[in-house]
């Protein structure tokens, strides 16, 4: 049995201890955070559906202060859910005590910081696994093998969308220093996914506004691959509500995942209409990263699918993104 902590009992401390209650040989047995309030929380409102109430929070230890629940717990592994400006602090203090570590995405706000952790990693033998969800999304796992086994033939080019509304006033994420604005914060899984799907592109063109945060919050970003495929990728905060999703047009088909709308997902053959009968499973990929994660910790795979050396890149490349943005 491996026992857990989760560290930042917020929208995605509720997601992964839930992921965790529903998973085999593993127990959440501390819970920390600096508001006593979120430690007797049962729900939070979050806009992408994801496991809801398994986790009885009256079952783990509660803690205000994570140096103290790594001191007095024996935890196998910790879960950072805290605002991003932590993550790399709170990663390390994990790993140097000798948990494995599954951080939220984005990974930090800097390449220097994501090296910082990286070097914890190693010189702890840990594993560490960032929250890339996106990657473990079935619909976007759908589009990638697609891309990989060519059955519609080649992707000439791809649109993806990550827009949502800014959070209430007083939040955390409404400091760009600390949420790294919607560039770090929400565009960044599609960049991620981008990335792990496809490679680095040839040439990126980013283009951005500044908006309340103090960083840039909305985006819109070209890539090419050769003389071929081009991607655009919008993401923004500037939006009322929250919309995710994609348009891939291929030689022979179109494949789309447009959650929430009357598209949701759909592959359509030119001119013969929508394919029926394509399964996807019904699992969210906040309950596949996690599983996959404990599968790499009992040793049952290595972890390929979302190496911490890859989450850096896409750290890196949307920081270059910004620079473009702010003309640098
Ligand atoms: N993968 C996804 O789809 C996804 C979605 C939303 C958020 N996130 C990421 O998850 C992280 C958390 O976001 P959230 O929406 O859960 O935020 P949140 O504000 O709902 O939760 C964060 C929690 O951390 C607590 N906290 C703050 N400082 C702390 C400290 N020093 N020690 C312990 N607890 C502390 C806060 O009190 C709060 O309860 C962010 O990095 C965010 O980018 C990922």
């Amino acid at each position: 049995m491996l026992n857990a902590g989760i560290c930042g009992f917020g929208a995605l401390g509720h997601v992964h201890a839930n992921s965790l209650s529903k998973l085999d040989g593993v127990a959440v047995k501390a819970v920390c955070d600096i508001n006593p309030a979120q430690l007797s929380a049962t729900e939070v409102k979050f806009n992408i559906a994801a496991e809801q109430g398994a986790f009885d929070v009256k079952t783990a230890t509660p803690y205000l202060d994570f140096a103290q629940m790594l001191a007095r717990e024996k935890l196998d592994l910790v879960v950072i859910t805290t605002p991003t400006n932590l993550h790399a602090d709170y990663s390390i203090m994990a790993l140097d005590a000798g948990c494995h570590v599954f951080c939220e995405k984005p990974m930090s706000l800097s390449v220097e910081d994501c090296d910082r952790v990286i070097a914890a990693r190693d010189r702890n033998r840990r594993q560490l696994m960032i929250g890339q969800c996106i990657r473990f999304w079935p619909e976007y796992e759908y589009l990638q093998a697609c891309i990989q086994d060519g059955r519609y033939g080649k992707l000439q080019s791809l649109m993806m969308e990550r827009n949502a509304s800014y959070h209430v006033e007083g939040s955390w994420f409404n400091d760009h220093k600390r949420s790294g604005g919607a560039i770090l914060d929400l565009h960044v899984h599609d960049v991620d996914w981008a990335l792990s799907a496809l490679g680095r592109p040839d040439k990126i063109t980013a283009r951005g506004v500044i908006g309340q945060t103090g960083g840039v919050d909305d985006i819109t970003s070209i890539w090419q691959y050769g003389s071929s495929t081009i991607l655009t990728i919008r993401g923004s905060w500037m939006y009322s509500g929250f919309r995710m999703g994609y348009t891939a047009f291929f030689e022979n088909a179109t494949v789309e995942y447009h959650p929430g709308t009357n598209i949701g997902f759909k592959v359509s053959q030119l001119w013969k209409g929508a394919i029926p009968g394509i399964q996807i499973p019904q699992e969210s990929g906040y309950f596949r990263e996690m599983r996959y994660f404990l599968e790499c910790l009992r040793g049952e795979h290595a972890n390929t699918r979302c190496t911490p050396e890859s989450t850096r890149q896409s750290i890196q490349t949307a920081l270059m993104e910004r620079a473009m943005c702010l003309g640098r």
